[in-house]
């Protein structure tokens, strides 16, 4: 479809504000497929709607979401950036990968089960099959390469296997895509419960940097973060994942290794330590939210980008569906 180019995909959700997890353990890596790839970076709408929205914060954060994937580098010129909602093949295909799906697939994701456990309330079929949107997503643009943190790698295994399934009885419709994770591939802890996955939707505001958090914010909540009983600045995430998440943190906006991490901060106790990674965290995020700023300011600008991308990715999302549906023996009249 690219002309041998290869083809790297992702999407964040415009729900919530986005953490330094969603920063470091995807969005961040968009950009490094940006020279050599064909990219496609999409703001999920429609997954969003899995759970219950307030239409007004999701159309402002689908605004931000665009904005912050400019901030952190990502050249419309050079990216295809637009909204999931406004290319119609992303609902369609899903519903036919639907048909290809099992239920016990399904059944076995874990954030179908994490998702349904914390909204008991409304377990609707589209939190079920989010998966199969996701996969619609992906393989529409004959995806090689999928960016994704740890938590979404099942999801693009389904998606591969869906792909397989689909292949086998209509060959050569899809390209298997492979998920990628982050160089730097930890996880990003909670800073009050380092065990659990930094996440969005955490109900303590201490647990969660935020990428557009204010320096003192960002220095406060490090100072508070928990760690252990010892101060050693030692990487050791099962014994002391406090501190190793720090370290995995303050290594990832520095460029520096574990090792020199663990060898600057010898001897020197925690409390330093903390504010390095506080400091380190505001510096690196400074840019960002500058040029986020600036762009959130130009709803025009913001408007047209959206529309640029719905029409490229249309383009080439088109070209699978149709593949699709007359391999499926949909009547096609011109
Ligand atoms: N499920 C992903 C998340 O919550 C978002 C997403 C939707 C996605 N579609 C995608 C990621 C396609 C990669 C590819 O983070």
């Amino acid at each position: 479809m690219f002309k041998g180019q290869k083809v790297s995909f992702s999407g964040v959700q415009p729900s919530g504000n986005l953490t330094i997890g969603n920063y470091l353990g995807a969005i961040r890596n968009f950009k490094e497929y940006s020279e050599q790839y064909k990219t496609f970076y999409c703001v999920v709408d429609e997954h969003a709607i899995t759970v219950r929205q307030v239409p007004a914060d999701l159309r402002r954060r689908t605004y931000e979401t665009l904005a912050l994937y400019m901030a952190c580098g990502l050249d419309p010129e050079r990216n295809t950036l637009y909204v999931q909602s406004m290319v119609h093949e992303h609902a369609e295909l899903a519903w036919i990968l639907n048909c290809f799906t099992m239920f016990g697939e399904l059944s076995r994701m874990t954030q179908f089960k994490d998702k349904s456990a914390r909204h008991a309330d409304n377990i609707n079929a589209g939190l079920f099959t989010y998966p199969t949107l996701m996969a619609a997503d992906i393989l529409l643009y004959q995806t090689d390469v999928v960016p994704v943190g740890v938590d979404q790698v099942q999801h693009v295994e389904l998606c591969r296997d869906i792909a397989n399934r689909f292949n086998q009885i209509h060959p050569d419709t899809f390209t298997v895509p492979e998920a990628v994770l982050p160089k730097n591939g930890k996880k990003i802890m909670s800073l009050s419960e380092p065990e659990k996955k930094m996440s969005k939707s955490d109900e303590n505001p201490n647990a969660v940097v935020y990428i557009l958090d204010d320096r003192d914010t960002i220095i406060r909540k490090f100072k508070r973060a928990v760690t252990d009983s010892e101060s050693e600045v030692r990487f050791a995430p099962d014994e002391k994942p406090g501190v190793s998440n720090l370290i995995t943190i303050y290594s990832c906006f520095t460029g520096k290794t574990i090792e020199e991490t663990e060898r600057e901060f010898a001897g020197r106790g925690y409390g330093d330590f903390k504010l390095a990674v506080g400091e380190a965290t505001a510096d690196a995020l400074a840019p960002v939210q500058t040029r986020y700023r600036e762009f959130l300011a130009d709803r025009a600008m913001l408007e047209s980008q959206m529309k640029k991308g719905a029409m490229e990715a249309t383009c080439y999302a088109r070209d699978t569906l149709a593949r699709v549906k007359k391999k499926l023996g949909f009547v096609q009249v011109r």
